[in-house]
């Protein structure tokens, strides 16, 4: 149907190969090829990142939430501008989701300043978005935090690469959560990643994913361990060995990827400049690394976002949007002051998301461009 669709999986036969040879290990599930793939995550994040597999990013983002002891009377921070996970999650804990604006118009992430304006006596946590791939001010944000004495958390599920001076996204909260849905930089289908630097909270989340019991099936298996505790309440929010072997393949080509992300995108930027559309996250500090995700621009006002997306449609291309606000649906739209958020509003309301993947073409991307520009004109 399309002839350029918003995002293509980066797969060929060493994902079919290791699933397959998964199959026939004989061991489905918490084996050998979550190990591998936790410390192999572990390895490319650095900074001493302890990591949990786990089901999903949603999955990693509860975790989170429940060994940081969020819940009933707290509120939580969160980006206005983020997929819907964020704000369920801490719902679901029981706490209140609280809205932080994005930084500016080219700025599309929140700030410290942002954040503080959001802070009560019960606040508790703040979660960080890195945006299409785009790093938070994490050294101002961590600051605020610890001067607050209020808890970090960072979903990086846009952002598994980026890094600022060196230190990957993922490294700068008390926890990190990653996901590995099929459209992510890293796809698996469903999986996630959960992290956290400190070696306590990270057995912590060990237990939360797997039934707070103390010894796997594996460690039975292997006679390591006859029997076992359950030290707290836990879930079962574990990563299977078919999807352990293709997030160990698909971490492989994870740089590669995103450095081919990275062209596509300055492609996407010099065809665009000087046109009514801006792309955000202009001029990026020189040691800020972008995972690019995804690649938003913003309409012009009173540009009509449906049309665009229809005649994009008839050449052939898929776009997207990221995010429809969420504090419009149902079930936030009695709760959360949309008034918290007007620059978020203004983005939710004229931001387009194009085609972006690594196995794209330089003339895809001309012919995106080519097809918009017309739209626009
Ligand atoms: C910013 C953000 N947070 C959380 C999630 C939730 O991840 P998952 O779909 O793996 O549960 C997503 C994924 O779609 C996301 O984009």
């Amino acid at each position: 149907m399309w002839k350029i669709q918003l995002f293509k999986l980066n797969f060929d036969h060493r994902e079919h190969d290791a699933v397959l040879a998964a199959v026939d290990s004989g061991w489905l599930t918490m084996g050998e090829r979550i190990q591998a793939f936790e410390a192999a995550f572990g390895e490319y994040l650095g900074h001493g990142a302890h990591c949990t597999a786990v089901a999903n990013g949603t999955a990693a983002l509860h975790m989170a939430l429940l060994a940081l002891d969020v819940g009933p009377g707290d509120e939580v921070i969160i980006p206005a501008l983020t997929f819907v996970a964020d704000a369920n999650s801490v719902r679901i804990v029981g706490a209140t989701p609280v809205l932080a604006d994005c930084t500016s118009l080219n700025d599309w992430n929140v700030s410290a300043e942002s954040i503080a304006r959001q802070i009560t006596p019960r606040t508790k946590a703040v979660i960080v978005v890195h945006y299409a791939g785009f790093p938070c001010d994490m050294a101002a944000i961590t600051a605020l935090c610890r001067e607050r004495g209020l808890k970090l958390i960072e979903d990086v599920a846009h952002a598994p690469g980026a890094s600022i001076a060196g230190q990957m996204c993922g490294t700068f909260g008390d926890i990190s959560c990653f996901s590995f849905f099929s459209n992510k930089n890293l796809s698996i289908g469903e999986g996630g990643m959960v992290s956290a630097g400190d070696a306590a909270l990270s057995q912590r989340l060990r237990y939360l994913r797997s039934h707070g019991m103390t010894t796997l099936t594996l460690d039975r298996h292997q006679g390591r361990a006859v029997t076992y505790d359950v030290v707290e309440p836990g879930l079962n929010y574990r990563m299977d060995e078919m999807r352990a072997a293709i997030g160990l393949v698909q971490l492989d080509k994870l740089p590669a990827g995103n450095l081919r992300r990275q062209a596509l995108a300055e492609r996407y930027r010099r065809n665009l400049a000087g046109s009514p559309l801006q792309m955000p996250f202009d001029q990026l500090p020189g040691d800020v690394v972008s995972a690019h995700h995804i690649l938003p621009v913003l309409l012009p006002q009173g540009c009509s976002r449906t049309a665009v997306m229809e005649m994009l449609k008839a050449a052939g291309v898929q776009s997207s949007i990221h995010y429809p606000p969420f504090w419009g649906f149902t079930a936030y739209k009695d709760s959360m002051r949309a008034q918290d958020a007007p620059l978020a509003a203004d983005i939710c309301s004229r931001e387009l998301t194009l085609p972006l993947y690594p196995t794209m073409s330089d003339a895809d991307v001309d012919l995106v461009t080519g097809a918009l520009l017309g739209a626009v004109a």
